[in-house]
């Protein structure tokens, strides 16, 4: 496997690869979650290339950009065993060469403000933003994400489309530890009691879906499962029932749906969704 380091190490590897390329973004502090992103990368290319990246430009002034989990070497050895071509891991100056107050942006109206756009201002554009320039670097024929990130993945195919970017964004369903808690390098920062109580988020989903699909109004079935998750000790950011295609509100009239979620377990911040048809 192929350690590319800077643009031009980049740029040098691409030139020379034949066949069809397909990348998968990350920020590293891999997971089981990633390692199946690269082995659906496998399906759709001859090449995978995983970028390591932690964005500066998507986290806010007091989040966890410092903190957040740095494992190259570890994560390297994981994508080597899952036959990965090549890391792209390219260093901030790189990516921001004159910096990020000078950087153009990008910035996808409407979907970015909601939900999560709506309790971290400027995520959006700092992911839509990068995005695009992994796409411009890398040149891949598709890009795969995870559904878990449902927000993310919706601005993603909204940019992809509005700049006419050649690049197949393909979606995959979040992988789930047993319990249930989606996979996420944030739960590292969960403690061993803290960890338990996290599947809570997905059971009160579970069961919201389920009482929405029998019949229950949506804001009863939404009071009681905001109950569950606030009753276990978690701080609710928001849950929500959306509309899938465009993540508006859902009326009784909306067949395909997501739940949306955000809370806060201690100083952790978890998201998880799940898609179901009423
Ligand atoms: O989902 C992530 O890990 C990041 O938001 C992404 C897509 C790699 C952009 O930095």
């Amino acid at each position: 496997m192929q350690q590319l380091k800077s643009l031009e190490e980049l740029r040098a590897w691409r030139n020379q690869v034949k066949g069809t390329v397909a990348l998968v973004p990350t920020m590293g502090n891999l997971h089981e979650g990633h390692l199946k992103l690269v082995d659906v990368a496998k399906q759709h290319a001859q090449h995978v290339v995983v970028s390591i990246f932690v964005n500066p430009m998507q986290f806010g002034a007091n989040e966890d950009l410092d903190s957040y989990p740095r494992t190259f070497e570890a994560d390297c050895l994981a994508l080597a065993e899952r036959g990965t071509a090549a890391v792209f891991a390219p260093t901030v100056a790189d990516v921001y060469p004159r910096g990020l107050q000078q950087q153009t942006f990008i910035e996808v109206p409407g979907v970015s403000d909601i939900l999560c756009g709506a309790s971290r201002p400027g995520h959006f554009r700092g992911v839509a933003t990068i995005v695009a320039k992994l796409f411009n670097m890398v040149q891949p024929d598709c890009a795969i994400f995870g559904e878990k990130d449902y927000q993310q993945l919706q601005v993603i195919r909204l940019m992809t489309c509005d700049l006419s970017l050649p690049v197949e964004v393909i979606g995959m369903a979040t992988e789930r530890a047993p319990d249930g808690l989606a996979l996420s390098s944030r739960n590292g920062y969960l403690s061993a009691q803290q960890r338990q109580v996290a599947p809570v988020i997905y059971q009160a989903l579970q069961q919201l879906s389920q009482a929405v699909k029998s019949g229950s109004a949506d804001s009863m079935a939404l009071s009681k499962a905001k109950n569950n998750i606030e009753a276990a000790g978690l701080k609710l950011d928001y849950l929500e029932l959306r509309r899938r295609s465009d993540l508006a509100n859902a009326t009784a009239q909306d067949n395909e749906l997501v739940i949306l979620v955000a809370a806060f377990l201690g100083k952790t911040r978890l998201i998880d969704n799940l898609q179901f048809n009423r």
